[in-house]
């Protein structure tokens, strides 16, 4: 999550006119050690095998032939799982940070799926694709970024009439939150919802027969803390001298460890829906 608030940081930076402030190169260093953490990390947010396939066999009457749409894919740990997995597909796997898409393509190579996946470098704001042409729009971990309501608004314009959005979002799983828990989520994601209300939304923003299920303890460690807690404990040997670098891994490491202790009372949920 706090990968997405540092995409996030780099966007507002661009919109600053004085791009030498200190301000600004406090921020892009913070992003260069942002992206040394997650570059080459299996995934860039919880989930797994498992949860994808999961999540797709809760859709009922796909196509033979799907045409997806991967939105926010990072180095497209979903999209290949979901190529594996469906006989015939043509996925698009979008992402605005291109190692990311370069990590794809080459894999695309080796593993000679040229004819199920290709890469877009766009902004999830403002995709470029003709209305109603995708089967079923794909976000794993990263519809945050759009914000839940607006992404699952936005983009439903690009389904085809009956189409299928699968995202996956942090949610509350409880109404009485541990004070831990609410100073550092209040913080990161004010706009956190418990999984009852994220249903609501998903039902309000027009979609039906929908499903959800909550992502296990396994789904956020074996792909993606494990990994991540392992990059963090490397970089702090080379950042020991570095402020700023060390706030950032320790306040990820912080993120970790608040989730070992209180992962009762949020976790990832899959939400699935069909466009009316
Ligand atoms: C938390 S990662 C999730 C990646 C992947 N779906 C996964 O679960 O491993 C969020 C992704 O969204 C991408 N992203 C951030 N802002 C974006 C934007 N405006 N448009 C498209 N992608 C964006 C990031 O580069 C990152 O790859």
């Amino acid at each position: 999550m706090i990968f997405e608030n540092y995409c996030i940081l780099a966007y507002n930076s661009l919109l600053l006119i004085d791009f030498y402030s200190t301000k600004v190169r406090e921020k892009e260093l913070k992003m260069d050690v942002f992206y040394e953490m997650f570059i080459d990390l299996p995934r860039q947010g919880p989930g797994n095998k498992k949860y994808t396939i999961q999540a797709l066999s809760l859709i009922k009457n796909l196509t033979s032939n799907p045409k997806i749409l991967d939105v926010g894919c990072g180095s497209g740990y979903q999209t290949f799982t979901l190529a594996n997995k469906l006989t015939n597909c043509e996925i698009t796997s979008v992402d605005n940070f291109q190692p990311f898409l370069d990590r794809i393509n080459q894999n695309i190579v080796s593993q000679n799926l040229h004819d199920k996946i290709k890469t877009s470098n766009q902004s999830m704001f403002a995709l470029d694709f003709p209305e109603e042409s995708f089967d079923l729009i794909w976000a794993e971990g990263s519809i945050y970024i759009i914000g839940f309501d607006r992404g699952l608004k936005e983009w439903s314009k690009f389904l085809k009439n009956n189409g299928y959005i699968v995202v996956s979002e942090i949610s509350y799983l409880s109404k009485n939150i541990p004070d831990d828990v609410k100073h550092f989520w209040f913080r990161e994601y004010p706009t956190m919802k418990t999984l009852e209300e994220n249903l609501e939304i998903v039902h309000r923003a027009g979609y039906y027969d929908v499903e959800y299920f909550i992502m296990g303890k396994e789904g956020w460690f074996n792909e993606y803390y494990i990994p991540l807690e392992n990059k963090i404990n490397k970089m702090k040997l080379k950042y020991q001298e570095n402020k700023e670098a060390m706030e950032i891994l320790n306040l990820t490491q912080y993120e970790i460890d608040l989730y070992k202790k209180y992962s009762k009372y949020y976790s990832y949920v899959f939400y699935i829906g069909r466009k009316n």
